[in-house]
C-alpha cells in the first residue's frame, strides 16, 4: 500500500526535532484526523533555507511527508519553498494512497505557516504565499496554559 520511500521516511525520518529561535515557525492541524505538524525553518540573510526541522504529532504518512517535505525545502529560497506543494512531495515520495493524501496537505501548509511566519518577523512579502489558515499554535498555547 505504501512505497519504499514512503516507509523508508517513516521508519527512519529525516530532520526531526526543533530549531531554536528558528527564524520561521508554523503550526498546522488537520481537524477531521487531528494530527498536527509544526515546521522550523533556518533562513539566512538571502532568503536561503538553511536548516529545516519538523515536529509531527500524526499517522506515519504525515511523518513521512514532514520528513520529505524538510529534504525538499532545504537549500531552496523561500520563494521556491513556496513550489514545494504537497504534489511535489508526493511525487519525491512515489505516490500515497488517496486517503492519505490530506497527510501531505499538512506538510505544505506547515510550511507556508513557517514561511508566513518568517515573512511577519521581517515585513517582508512573499509572492504568491497567503495567510495560512491553519497555523494553530495559538488555539494551542491557550488550550495549554
Ligand atoms: Fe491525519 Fe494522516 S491521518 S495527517
Amino acid at each position: 500500500m505504501y512505497s519504499e520511500k514512503v516507509m523508508d521516511h517513516f521508519k527512519n525520518p529525516r530532520n526531526m526535532g526543533e530549531i531554536e529561535n528558528a527564524e520561521g515557525v508554523g503550526t498546522v492541524g488537520n481537524a477531521k484526523c487531528g494530527d498536527i505538524m509544526r515546521m522550523y525553518l533556518d533562513i539566512d540573510e538571502n532568503g536561503v533555507i538553511r536548516e529545516a526541522k519538523f515536529k509531527t504529532f500524526g499517522c506515519g504518512a504525515a511523518i513521512a511527508t514532514s520528513s520529505m517535505a524538510t529534504e525538499l525545502v532545504k537549500g531552496k529560497t523561500v520563494q521556491e519553498a513556496l513550489l514545494v506543494t504537497n504534489k511535489a512531495v508526493m511525487e519525491a515520495l512515489d505516490g500515497l494512497p488517496p486517503v492519505k493524501v490530506h497527510c501531505s496537505l499538512l506538510a505544505e501548509e506547515a510550511i507556508h505557516a513557517a514561511l508566513w511566519d518568517y515573512a511577519g518577523k521581517h515585513g517582508i512579502v512573499i509572492e504568491g504565499l497567503k495567510e495560512p489558515v491553519g497555523d494553530i499554535e495559538e488555539i494551542e498555547e491557550e488550550a495549554e496554559g
